[in-house]
């Protein structure tokens, strides 16, 4: 083959390859729709959950006690009337055309970078995120320092930031976008950020100056590009498995505290909450654990931030057997932040407990990993907005509002923290 022909073929392959990997390629939910079934018996929901098995028809977006939230295929729709009424259970539709939903947000998106770059008017992506980071370090070099957890399985830098205004001050760690589709998540702690280092609000000067801020705005990174740019809906982390086409793990069942105890967690590859095949086999999570277990002596309070569900759950995930030794402080802690944001306007409520007496077992999850094995004694894991109007696809008119919420949410639980004496240093520093 001459040297030319060779140029054809190849520019052949390019061509044919850019067309099947072009932009088309996003993954589109119309008509699929989302709706919640509400069980009573164990038994009902492994039925339930094991619909799920079928990723392309059934897709789950929440599990609490007495009810699952599952996205279901147009084409799926008569198998699951069949096992409702085989089974008994009620179900309540409350999204009708999920791809409507993303529609919406990325016209949102599109417009909202049209006219600028940054900002909270839309979701950013995370090379609009890491950008907006250098400015910011740029800005307040004083005050602020990069931090970098280590690398994703796709090679991606995951980063971070400290805030920190004196010596001596408490640490708080916020770590958020572990599930990729969580976008309100990453939006928060951005938002979050922005207040610490622009407001001039005194309740805002208060918190941000005499606290040590560790925050990570996106630790699943490359989940989170993939809900950019191929599938809104993915969950998990992105390294295939040897043992199924399935990709990815649940981050948030992969620490190594009680790891796929009591059914925390699935060991089935396809499942949302797939364990993975030993803890920390996910470099994301190895790397917040290495990060972390350098500095947990400065850390008094971890919080992951998820969504959706308006909750806060403190440890234990894996069992509700037991309960944490200061289980009677940490749901007083957390209901001075529900009850700080339902005083806003807005009158958001935020319901509490421990992780697997409010919803179900959940285990290596974030909070209770940060609680029993880096002895950080206030941990929780907080589910921002909604419960279950918009679910994943919040519109970014929430995005303010919801930051907002965090921000006073977070503002008592620290006083609250304080009051009972959690907020001394741990060691000399
Ligand atoms: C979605 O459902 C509507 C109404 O049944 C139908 O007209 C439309 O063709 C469907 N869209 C797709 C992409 O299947
Ligand atoms: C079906 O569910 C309803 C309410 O959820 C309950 O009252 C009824 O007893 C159930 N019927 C059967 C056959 O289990
Ligand atoms: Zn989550």
């Amino acid at each position: 083959m001459s040297l030319y022909s060779f140029l054809i073929a190849l520019a052949l392959v390019l061509f044919v390859q850019g067309a099947s990997f072009g932009k088309d390629e996003k993954l589109r939910y119309d008509n699929y729709s989302v709706y919640k079934l509400k069980f009573e018996t164990q038994e009902q929901r492994s039925i339930l959950k094991k619909l799920a098995e079928n990723r392309d028809n059934f897709r789950l977006w929440h599990e609490a006690r007495d009810e699952l939230h599952m996205m279901i295929s147009p084409g799926a729709f008569a198998e699951l009337e069949t096992e409702i009424q085989k089974n008994n259970v009620s179900a309540k539709l409350f999204i009708s055309n999920v791809q409507e939903l993303i529609d919406f947000e990325e016209d949102a998106n599109l417009k909202a970078s049209r006219d600028g770059s940054f900002g909270w008017t839309k979701y950013n992506t995370l090379d609009e995120i890491y950008a907006w980071l250098d400015e910011i370090l740029a800005s307040y070099p004083t005050v602020t320092e990069r931090f970098v957890l280590g690398q994703s399985y796709e090679g991606r830098t995951i980063r971070g930031i400290k805030i920190s205004y004196k010596s001596n001050n408490p640490g708080v760690f916020i770590e958020s976008n572990i599930h990729a589709r969580e976008w309100i998540t990453s939006a928060t702690a951005t938002w979050l950020i922005n207040e610490f280092l622009t407001s001039s609000d005194e309740l805002v000067r208060d918190l941000a100056e005499n606290h040590d801020w560790y925050i990570v705005p996106v630790l699943n990174v490359d989940g989170f590009v993939y809900t950019h740019e191929k599938d809104r809906m993915w969950r998990k982390t992105r390294q295939p498995s040897d043992i199924s086409s399935c990709v990815g793990v649940d981050p948030n069942r992969n620490y190594d505290s009680h790891w796929m105890e009591n059914d925390g967690a699935s060991s089935n590859p396809c499942a949302e909450d797939y364990g993975g095949p030993k803890p920390f086999s996910e470099p994301e999570i190895q790397a917040m654990s290495d990060y972390v277990s350098g500095v947990k002596d400065n850390i008094n309070v971890m919080l992951a931030f998820h969504s959706y569900s308006q909750l806060l759950l403190s440890p234990y995930g894996h069992t509700k057997e037991e309960f944490p030794p200061n289980y009677d402080d940490l749901m007083a802690v957390a209901q001075a932040y529900g009850d700080a944001v339902e005083s806003l306007p807005y009158g958001t409520v935020y319901r509490y407990g421990s992780a697997a007496g409010i919803l179900y077992p959940a285990s290596g999850a974030t909070n209770d990993w940060a609680y029993n094995e880096q002895g950080v004694e206030i941990s929780y894991t907080i589910e921002f907005r909604d419960t279950g109007r918009y679910g994943f696809i919040l519109p970014p008119a929430h995005i303010v509002p919801n930051a907002e919420e965090a921000l006073v949410g977070i503002a008592a639980l620290l006083d609250k923290c304080k009051e009972l004496g959690y907020l001394e240093l741990k060691s000399t520093k």
